[in-house]
């Protein structure tokens, strides 16, 4: 049997007839940068969140870029963020000119610790990213508060968590998208909702924000050859949105299946001493971007390899903390900076969950793992 990391073409059987039927639609229509379907598909996301404004974008990279511009962040402020993610969330902080400043994860979430960040707020700091990473959000109402009381920015990293849920101690739910200033979304083809090559948008609940992100995007111009300030050439296509458009409808019950998989495994894979399963926080649903088990005796590589020899494929997210990354040696941090970053780095293991595996598949996954254990 073989068990790819993430098999798209399952998903794509599900909606062919759909996709078939809108693309030539686009193509028929010759209009193929912003227009009315990007429009239709802004209003339908900020509808999926519940947060009022939604602005396309090129990818979520650029949603990280654009959120940091719009929000005046500038060359010499320093913005916080955690070196357990992926590569674009301190790669766009350090293209607006600021300086990224690292704080540590939480060991259970992998998620940025507050009251790290909050340790490492200092005069010059200007916002602060937490990353909603493998699909859970991070302790939003801890970053409005350290925001609030900084008087600094809040953006959220949300390319792997659209629409993931933490309930607030009243009970209510928020998601990704109502606590920050701004949030940004990525569409790339392996995030939960994804597009057929890149796409990003940030959605955020202030009018002006949103107006400035839409001069952004379109080098800064409310008006065409008239600018007020430099921005981008970040849009996103209409063949893009008219893909994401057919497949919003379907994202709640995808998510459901990948939480449906991670139950799968969090029975399967129990009771094994040097595997730690992902945990979600009880105020958190989680949208399993991706499952991440941590192997806490060193063996994580030969895991991986024994998985490969038995057909299942698994990923390293993040092999290397962001803080160790060459290009991040300015900065001036070291081995040992961040301990649960680094620890991090050398246990995880991604295992496939995507929504369209069937339980033949998720119980060779079990069985496997379980057999480099007791090997
Ligand atoms: C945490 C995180 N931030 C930012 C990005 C950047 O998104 P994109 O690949 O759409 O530029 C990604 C995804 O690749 C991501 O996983």
């Amino acid at each position: 049997m073989r068990v790819p990391l993430l098999d798209l073409t399952r998903q794509y059987r599900q909606i062919a007839a759909e996709i078939e039927r809108v693309l030539p639609e686009v193509v028929e229509s010759q209009q193929f940068v912003l227009g009315p379907r990007v429009e239709a598909f802004e209003h339908e996301v900020a509808a999926y969140l519940g947060v009022p404004h939604a602005v396309g974008c090129a990818s979520g990279t650029d949603a990280l870029l654009l959120s940091l511009r719009a929000l005046d962040v500038k060359p010499g402020d320093e913005v916080v963020t955690s070196p357990f993610t992926f590569f674009a969330t301190a790669g766009a902080i350090h293209n607006v000119g600021a300086r990224p400043v690292f704080a540590d994860i939480q060991p259970d979430t992998f998620n940025l610790d507050p009251a790290a960040a909050d340790a490492a707020t200092g005069a010059r700091t200007r916002a602060i990213v937490p990353i909603h990473l493998f699909g859970q959000m991070a302790d939003m109402i801890a970053f409005r508060a350290i925001g609030d009381a900084a008087g600094i920015a809040v953006i959220e990293d949300s390319a792997q968590a659209i629409g993931a849920r933490q309930k607030l101690p009243d009970g209510q739910w928020i998601t990704t998208g109502t606590l920050g200033d701004a949030c940004a979304l990525s569409f790339f083809p392996t995030k939960n909702l994804g597009a057929f090559g890149d796409g990003g948008m940030v959605v955020t609940n202030d009018a002006n924000l949103a107006d400035r992100l839409r001069r952004l995007r379109v080098h800064g111009g409310r008006q065409m050859y008239h600018h007020e300030e430099v921005g981008y050439n970040s849009r996103l296509d209409a063949l893009q949105a008219a893909v994401l458009a057919v497949k919003l409808p379907y994202l709640a019950g995808w998510s459901e299946a990948r939480r449906r998989n991670a139950r799968f495994y969090d029975e399967g894979l129990g009771g094994i001493e040097s595997l730690r399963l992902p945990e979600v926080r009880p105020e958190n649903d989680s949208i399993v971007n991706q499952y991440t088990v941590r192997i806490t005796d060193g063996g994580r590589d030969a895991l991986a390899d024994f998985l490969r020899k038995r057909g299942v494929g698994s990923g390293v997210y993040y092999p290397r903390p962001l803080h160790l990354q060459e290009c991040f040696a300015y900065l001036g941090y070291s081995e040992g900076d961040f301990p649960e970053s680094e620890k991090a780095s050398s246990e995880v293991l991604s295992l496939p969950v995507y929504p369209e595996l069937t339980e033949e598949e998720l119980d060779y996954v079990v069985e496997s793992v379980r057999a480099f254990f007791s090997a």
